[in-house]
């Protein structure tokens, strides 16, 4: 298990890099934004006694400066973990000062997270409670819609289903429209956007579609804490893309992965709002210090919470 004591010291990883981010808000500026969480997540990451490895970050290492994969992280001493970041989910929302944009983390032990390229990935995601593999990505929309409304003991116009608002997703949104789901649109963040078919807050029955494979398994460590299914599989449209999947050990380029193939064992997730959001509310700034709100699990714990603290600057 990873020791309770390092939690609250990736809640402040977390904390850090939303408030450098928050600097930003509607300043029409993603890219500052995304740098200025980076380098405030790094700096809090090196600061840690831990033997950590950025196992999904910004990119791969030509590509990314800082937070790649592969980079070390921590003082190197004390545990060895992997961790999987995204210190700025939303880069859009944050310049044009938009709710729902947050800085996220997931922890394991070595070894634990599958070491994902930074490439899309296709993703379905239900909530808890529901048989097993009861929904599969090589399902039609309809049959996995049906399967849904009927374990729920449900019809399919009662149903809500959650969509990245993409071209790419006409066809699903083609086939939900004629079932007659309710969608639930998101212009970005399928982070909180898988989160909320867990959500008790929310009524998202059902998330869909395509999004980046980072915030795949970044969601999917969140759901292997709190429960709920998903299924997801990469999606690498050119040889450049497959050869940098085989480069990080992946050989079935096709393969479904449910939860448990992309995180293993213990795990803390931890999301910072920046702006105000679904999940938590964004930074606040008080002059000398800063508030932080924070959702928060580690699954060994059975913890979910969600904390707001007061941080000097
Ligand atoms: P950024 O914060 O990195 O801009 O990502 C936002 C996001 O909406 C993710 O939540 C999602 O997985 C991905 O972008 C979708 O990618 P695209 O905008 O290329 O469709």
């Amino acid at each position: 298990m990873i020791s309770p004591d390092v939690l609250d010291k990736f809640i402040s990883v977390c904390e850090r890099a939303a408030y450098g981010a928050s600097k930003f808000i509607g300043k029409n500026d993603k890219i500052a934004a995304d740098q200025a969480a980076v380098d405030e997540m790094r700096s809090a990451l090196n600061k840690m006694d831990i033997n950590g490895r950025v196992v999904i970050g910004e990119g791969e290492m030509d590509e990314a400066p800082m937070l790649f994969i592969g980079e070390k992280v921590g003082k190197g001493k004390g545990e060895d973990l992997d961790i999987a970041v995204d210190p700025l989910e939303g880069t859009n929302f944050t310049a044009k000062n938009l709710p729902n944009a947050i800085s996220v983390l997931a922890v394991t032990k070595k070894g634990g997270l599958l070491s994902a390229p930074d490439t899309y990935m296709e993703k379905i995601a239900i909530g808890k409670d529901l048989p097993k593999n009861l929904v599969d990505l090589d399902n039609s929309v309809k049959k996995n819609i049906n399967l849904l409304a009927e374990a729920k003991n449900t019809i399919p116009e009662k149903i809500t289903a959650c969509v990245l608002k993409r071209p790419r997703h006409n066809k699903i949104i083609k086939s939900l429209e004629e079932l007659k789901v309710k969608i639930k649109f998101i212009s970005d963040g399928d982070v909180t956007g898988v989160i909320s078919v867990v959500d008790p807050n929310s009524s998202v029955d059902i998330y869909l579609g395509i999004g980046g494979g980072p915030e795949g398994v970044l969601a999917a460590s969140a759901l292997n804490c709190i429960g709920g299914q998903m299924q997801t599989r990469l999606v690498l449209s050119d040889n450049e893309e497959i050869n940098r999947a085989k480069k990080l050990g992946i050989t079935d380029l096709k393969k479904k992965y449910n939860i448990e193939d992309m995180i293993k064992g213990d795990t803390i997730f931890c999301a910072t709002g920046v702006t105000n959001g679904e999940m938590v509310n964004g930074i606040i700034d008080k002059g000398d210090y800063f508030e932080a709100s924070s959702f928060v699990l580690h699954k060994s714990q059975n913890l979910s919470k969600k904390v707001t603290n007061k941080i000097k600057k």
